[in-house]
């Protein structure tokens, strides 16, 4: 009889296997015709190894980041993804991609992620008025312009948790511009790079276009406790920390 239940098991155990395999491959079929590239995978590997209870989005578009990111938080099997565009035309719009409310529904059903993800049709100001929450990953990639990038850190950034993280898409405009997407207003590089001045860890990947993780305390978390971090600690190294 126990080995019948086993065995039971097993196969339920097989078929959820195959079904999420299945599902993480429609990821990879569905077009969201979005700049963000393969660097989905990195929003998709952030939520799967640090198991974030809430993350906040801003700037959805089509979904190709709600999705990585919802599809990883499905297979946590905890945590929500609360995902801001108002899809009506602004500065911002992707390549074709205005009205895109019925197509980031769509994309999300089809993955199966009603469950985790809850899209607010909204901007993200209008959001944050009344936004209450403690976020475990904020990912930036709306209003690109200096004020809506710097408004959207200042408006967001104090409900991030120390150890979390706020990811900003678009950072390399300055030292990578392509004449294809050419916008003048382009603002993120210089709010990013105003963080890492203001002391703020930041590291960038040199991937499309630009996508920096930034985490949300002057100077990084101190990763030893009070009593060892005093100026005479000596390093492991010998040398004065
Ligand atoms: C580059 S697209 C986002 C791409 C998406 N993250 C992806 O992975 O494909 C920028 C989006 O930001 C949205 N947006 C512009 N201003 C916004 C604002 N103030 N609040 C929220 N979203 C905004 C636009 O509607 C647009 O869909």
């Amino acid at each position: 009889m126990q080995s019948l239940k086993n065995l039971a098991r097993k196969g339920r155990n097989n078929f959820r296997a195959a079904l999420q395999g299945i599902q993480t491959s429609k990821l990879n079929d569905l077009t969201f015709q979005s700049g963000l590239g393969d660097c989905a995978f990195l929003l998709y590997g952030l939520v799967k190894a640090s198991k974030p209870k809430v993350v906040l989005e801003i700037g959805s578009a089509r979904g190709r980041s709600t999705c990585f990111m919802g599809k990883a938080l499905q297979e946590n099997g905890v945590g929500k993804l609360f995902a801001i565009d108002p899809h009506t035309q602004t500065a911002w719009n992707d390549l074709d991609s205005i009205d895109t409310f019925q197509i980031l529904k769509s994309n999300i059903s089809t993955l199966g992620l009603n469950d985790v993800v809850e899209v607010l049709r909204d901007t993200s100001d209008r959001v944050a008025r009344n936004w209450h929450r403690e976020i475990d990953l904020l990912f930036i990639d709306g209003d690109h312009s200096y004020e809506g990038a710097r408004r959207d850190w200042d408006l967001f950034s104090p409900f991030v948790r120390p150890f979390g993280s706020v990811i900003f898409h678009d950072t390399l405009w300055d030292l990578k511009p392509d004449p294809r997407y050419a916008h003048p207003d382009m603002g993120v590089p210089r709010v990013v790079d105003e963080l890492r001045a203001e002391g703020y860890p930041v590291l960038t990947l040199d991937r499309d276009f630009g996508v920096s993780v930034v985490q949300p305390m002057r100077g990084g978390v101190p990763l030893r406790s009070r009593s060892q971090t005093t100026p005479e600690t000596k390093s492991p190294l010998g040398t004065t920390c």
